[in-house]
């Protein structure tokens, strides 16, 4: 395609007249999907198909899961940036001169609404608070064919404590050479049907290579299995009692439930929900080995059974008092509060366990929007509600004494008060002063927020797992002595 230049201002970095000079490492003008807005987007990939070259492309200040394959016409190759040919210390090994870093302000969001059940997880949301990957594991593909079946679940109903030893953690960090970058940058899984939902993934996911580039793979909704056609996932369905996650149900109100799956006993389940949250989840660590994690799945019960909405992992032991390492609110299911319900629920296992947590670093856009949402409303709610200690005096309280109340870490607390900015230094001391606007917005807030986690519905007693390790090693020894 040959771009007409008239009119053209003469300061132009490089005129591209041919779309064959086009190279992996340029940046041009893409017209957006569902939009007339054509932002800056660099080339990720390039492939030939039907006549036609197709182009991976990155939208330079928007979050990676609006990338996408582009026809040659949704390009403007009027103005185009080619990589410096020394290279760089860019991730795609690429550099162009006018290389922006991701951190423009955040641009409002506004997920597109599919019609029917398909679901565009291309929510937008600027790359701003997006931080990168900073540390990566592998996970090695599963075969689909080939991995074991999980096991039937306990009884429904059980709140009983899952009795196992702590697997070794063997977390290796993984090197990436120039072409993994390139693969990995790109989704591979074109649509997925989980249940009666179709999802558009947003990230790549090391599903193995049989099932990339079809144009939908197909999930069992229960065990999480995944097939290549709908016929072979029907002929699963007849073999798959699942109709609920495996695990023990720890917590039921009304058709919410949550299971929590220990990660060494279901091994394939465990791995099989990684591989489906690695589909949305891009800036987290993927741990191939899942017996160091508790996964907590949140579902909806109707008369079919108990259908995933979300999870969250959590390391058994965490040196670093994270209380969730991954969190996920399936697509179809955002933005109607089942995040709040998630992170509400992590914070009651805390509690529980009687220590302050915090959620796994870095956080995603969405999952710094969550968090400090859920942070402000729990922490004002508290404050709303002291009591002075005396007449005419105000009412008083430490931040250690909310930490203890909200199980939320210390540090999370001082900041979501220093965002809200709340903290005022008066007359030699620090106080907190809330308008009356901000009592009235919390409370109609709070008003909205009708899905909440109630307590008296969880049935859970902590485990000491650094116990478990000692009491393990010890038999392992007395073993190897009678040997
Ligand atoms: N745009 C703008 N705001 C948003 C968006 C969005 N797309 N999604 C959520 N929010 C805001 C909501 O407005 C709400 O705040 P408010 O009540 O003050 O208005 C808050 O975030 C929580 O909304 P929920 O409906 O409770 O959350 P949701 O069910 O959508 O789940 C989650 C949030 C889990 C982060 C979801 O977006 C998700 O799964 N994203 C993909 C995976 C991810 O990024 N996970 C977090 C990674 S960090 C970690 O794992 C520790
Ligand atoms: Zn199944």
């Amino acid at each position: 395609m040959l771009q007409k230049m008239t009119g053209e201002p003469e300061d132009r970095e490089t005129i591209c007249d041919s779309l064959s000079s086009l190279v992996e490492g340029c940046r041009l003008p893409v017209k957006m999907r569902n939009s007339d807005d054509w932002p800056l987007a660099e080339v990720i990939s390039i492939r030939d198909g039907e006549g036609m070259k197709y182009f991976y492309v990155h939208y330079i200040d928007f979050n990676k899961r609006l990338d996408e394959w582009v026809s040659e016409d949704r390009l403007d190759t009027r103005k185009v940036q080619f990589p410096r040919k020394d290279g760089g210390s860019s991730q795609s090994g690429l550099q162009t001169p006018n290389r922006r870093v991701e951190t423009e302000p955040s641009r409002p969001e506004t997920p597109p609404n599919t019609p029917g059940e398909l679901v565009n997880g291309n929510a937008v949301l600027a790359a701003a608070l997006n931080k990168k990957l900073t540390r990566k594991r592998k996970m090695p593909s599963i075969e689909a064919e080939t991995a074991p079946e999980v096991p039937v679940a306990p009884i429904i109903g059980s709140g009983a404590l899952v009795t196992s030893e702590p697997g070794k953690r063997t977390s290796g960090s993984l090197v990436t050479h120039h072409h993994d970058d390139v693969v990995t940058r790109m989704k591979n899984i074109e649509m997925i049907e989980l249940g009666h939902k179709r999802i558009r993934p947003w990230y790549f996911s090391p599903y193995p290579q049989e099932l990339v580039n079809l144009t939908c793979i197909y999930i069992c909704e229960f065990c999480l299995k995944y097939r290549k056609s709908r016929k072979c996932l029907e002929r699963h369905l007849k073999k798959c009692n699942l109709r609920h996650p495996p695990g023990n149900e720890i917590y039921r109100k009304g058709v919410i439930s949550f299971f929590e799956i220990d990660g060494r006993k279901n091994k394939a389940y465990a791995q099989n929900l990684c591989l489906l949250a690695k589909l949305f989840l891009d800036h987290k660590t993927l741990y191939y080995d899942t017996d160091p994690f508790l996964f907590y799945v949140m579902t909806q019960y109707d008369a079919r059974g108990f259908h995933i909405v979300g999870y969250f992992s959590k390391e058994k032991e965490s040196t670093e008092d994270y209380n969730v390492a991954c969190i996920l609110t399936m697509p179809p299911y955002q933005r109607k509060g089942y995040g709040k319900l998630l992170i509400e629920f992590s914070y009651e296992l805390s509690k529980f366990e009687g220590k302050t947590g915090s959620p796994e670093k870095p956080l995603s856009d969405l999952g710094l929007l969550s968090y400090r949402s859920y942070w402000a409303q729990t922490i004002l709610d508290i404050l709303v509600t002291q009591n002075p200690t005396a007449d005419n005096e105000k009412p008083q309280i430490t931040i250690n004494e909310i930490c203890e109340m909200t199980s939320i870490k210390k540090e999370d607390v001082i900041s979501t008060l220093q965002n809200l900015n709340l903290i005022n230094y008066y007359k030699g001391q620090y106080i907190i002063t809330i308008s009356q606007e901000m009592v009235q917005n919390h409370l109609a807030a709070m008003e909205k927020r009708s899905l909440r986690i109630d307590s008296k519905c969880l049935h859970w007693t902590p485990k000491d797992w650094s116990k478990r390790a000692k009491c393990v090693h010890s038999v392992v020894g007395k073993n190897l002595n009678i040997k």
